[in-house]
């Protein structure tokens, strides 16, 4: 017993409807980096709320340092020097960020003497030691709302700090991050463990945990498959025991028959609210049978190109045909229509009602058309039969079938039917937009089949993804846009992951 700085033993927790965790048992190890892994809804953060007393197991029991607990709320976790960083931040606004690190703990001193108050200088000299200690720099004196997201996380590991947690529980954390911010939570959460710190990290992303973890446990489906050295199990294992089936990691891809020329943009400008030019002068074509990927790190004008052909944004200047007709003036309707498809970065607006069921959702394309609707009534057995099918066709995993509530979908199941919507329209053109933004590796999997499909049909595909690797893994000509301009277009085979990067960063000549 004594092995474990934290035991759960048998652990079983149920929500209405699910069980959220199924008789599971880990045991985390003093000054280790414990990975836990598992799909959206594999019940890990359920597991780790338990440790950090917000929920209270239904059976099953938990040790720290060997003694029995029974936590009623975080207070009590935090007693025991356990802490949480949630896939949330919880901090309030419109506090300071030392105001939010000391919050409940604050150290007291006696104004004239006797007045009770906080000791605000004492808080900031504590939090300026500690953030030197750790490299956790922030300013003390900041709003929280002043500071963008990854500051808000260093306040939330200060908080942890500040309150003498030796485990700590990282709940997705890289989520919220760029690349670049990810590389120095890793170092963090290194250097954290060099303290002597526990750490426990949630995450979906084997990379990470392979960089980071020591051991790694692996939940599916609520239940524990197996704890793992990292060092002695591959990516591939991982993969496979967290979807719960054998995944490719590697995309296969044929060689792209390409066609006819489907979209040509020529000398496309693009101006923001304060008539900025946010796309400078693009051209490019993309044709049947090809995936066209542009690639670019975010705000860098990608998403209005693509708002641009299919009519959420007004060219300011140049020219799009769609089939050799020139649709740079048409309505989105009849652009959609003439054979545009569009699965967009945003899936919760643009894509979707939120508020309306499954069924209406998977019919948003094609209810003015027969079956789905005659001389203006809408044939609702055809609606219903119609999501019955493109649930079963895409997976979509759905707690009513197609009467459930769009916003009550998971990330992933909203997205599978936003993209079953769009492929089953048969268009020339498919636009996607960041696809599989958030996702596990099971659906993304999925969806780039599902793209390769189709562009395998001889559909013409514009892809537009912050992720490298995704440009890399699917395109067939690759686009570099940097600041508005397309620094480059080149066939995919002859650019390296290396080359595509420096032009993302805005480097002409390679
Ligand atoms: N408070 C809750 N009420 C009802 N169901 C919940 C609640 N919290 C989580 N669940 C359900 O429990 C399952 C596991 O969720 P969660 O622990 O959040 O998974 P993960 O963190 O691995 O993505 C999911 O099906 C989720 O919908
Ligand atoms: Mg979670």
């Amino acid at each position: 017993m004594d092995e474990y700085i934290v035991e759960m033993r048998h652990i079983t927790k149920r929500f209405p409807g699910i069980i959220a965790n199924d008789d599971v048992s880990i045991g985390i190890r003093q000054g280790e980096v414990f990975a836990l892994l598992g799909e959206n809804g594999a019940g890990k953060s359920t597991l780790m709320s338990m440790l950090f007393g917000m929920y209270r197991p239904d059976l099953g029991e938990i040790y720290v340092r060997g003694e029995k607990v029974d936590f009623h709320s975080a207070n009590d976790a935090t007693a025991k020097n356990i802490g949480m960083v949630h896939q949330h931040f919880k901090l309030v606004d419109n506090y300071t960020i030392a105001e939010n690190i000391v919050l409940g703990v604050e150290p007291m001193t006696r104004k004239l003497g006797f007045l009770p108050a906080v000791n605000m200088k004492e808080a900031n000299r504590e939090i300026e030691k500690l953030s030197k200690e750790y490299g956790l720099e922030v300013n003390p004196r900041n709003l929280i709302e002043d500071v963008p997201v990854s500051v808000r996380q260093r306040v939330e590991i200060l908080k942890m700090l500040y309150r003498q947690a030796e485990i700590m529980i990282f709940d997705e954390p890289t989520a919220v991050l760029t690349p670049s911010e990810i590389e120095f939570l890793l170092k963090i959460i290194d250097s954290l463990r060099k303290a002597g710190k526990t750490i426990i990290l949630i995450t979906h992303k084997i990379e990470e945990i392979k960089q980071i973890a020591d051991r790694c446990a692996i939940l599916c489906r609520g239940k524990l498959v197996d704890v793992l050295d990292v060092n002695s199990a591959s990516a591939q294992e991982m993969a496979n025991m967290m979807v719960g089936r054998e995944v490719d990691l590697v995309t296969h891809k044929s060689e792209p028959h390409i066609g006819k020329e489907v979209l040509n943009v020529q000398g496309l400008t693009v101006l923001d609210e304060n008539k900025f030019p946010v796309v400078k002068d693009v051209s490019f074509c993309v044709r049947a049978g090809e995936i066209f990927a542009i690639a670019g790190v975010s705000g860098n004008g990608q998403t209005q190109i693509a708002d641009a052909v299919c009519g959420l944004e007004e060219a300011a200047q140049g020219s799009i045909t769609l089939n050799g007709q020139d649709i740079t003036h048409t309505s989105i309707r009849k652009r959609a229509e003439r054979g545009i498809s569009y699965i967009p970065e945003d899936r919760q607006s643009t894509g979707t009602v939120m508020d309306f069921q499954l069924s209406e959702n998977l019919a948003l394309r094609r209810y003015g058309r027969e079956p789905y609707s005659k001389k203006g009534i809408l044939n609702f057995t055809k609606i219903r039969e119609n999501a019955e099918e493109l649930i079963d066709r895409y997976d979509i995993r759905c707690a009513q079938g197609p009467k459930t509530i769009m916003r009550s979908m998971s990330g992933g199941n909203q997205q599978k039917a936003i993209i079953g919507r769009e492929i089953e329209e048969h268009s020339d053109l498919i636009i996607f937009v960041q696809p599989t933004r958030g996702l596990d590796i099971g659906a993304i999997e999925k969806i780039h089949n599902q793209i390769l499909a189709e562009r395998d049909r001889g559909a013409a595909i514009l892809l537009i993804s912050l992720e490298l690797s995704e440009v890399m893994e699917l395109a067939d000509t690759i686009g570099v846009i940097f600041s508005g301009e397309m620094l480059k277009i080149a066939p995919a085979s002859e650019l390296t992951r290396n080359e595509v990067g420096r032009y993302m960063m805005g480097v002409k000549e390679a």
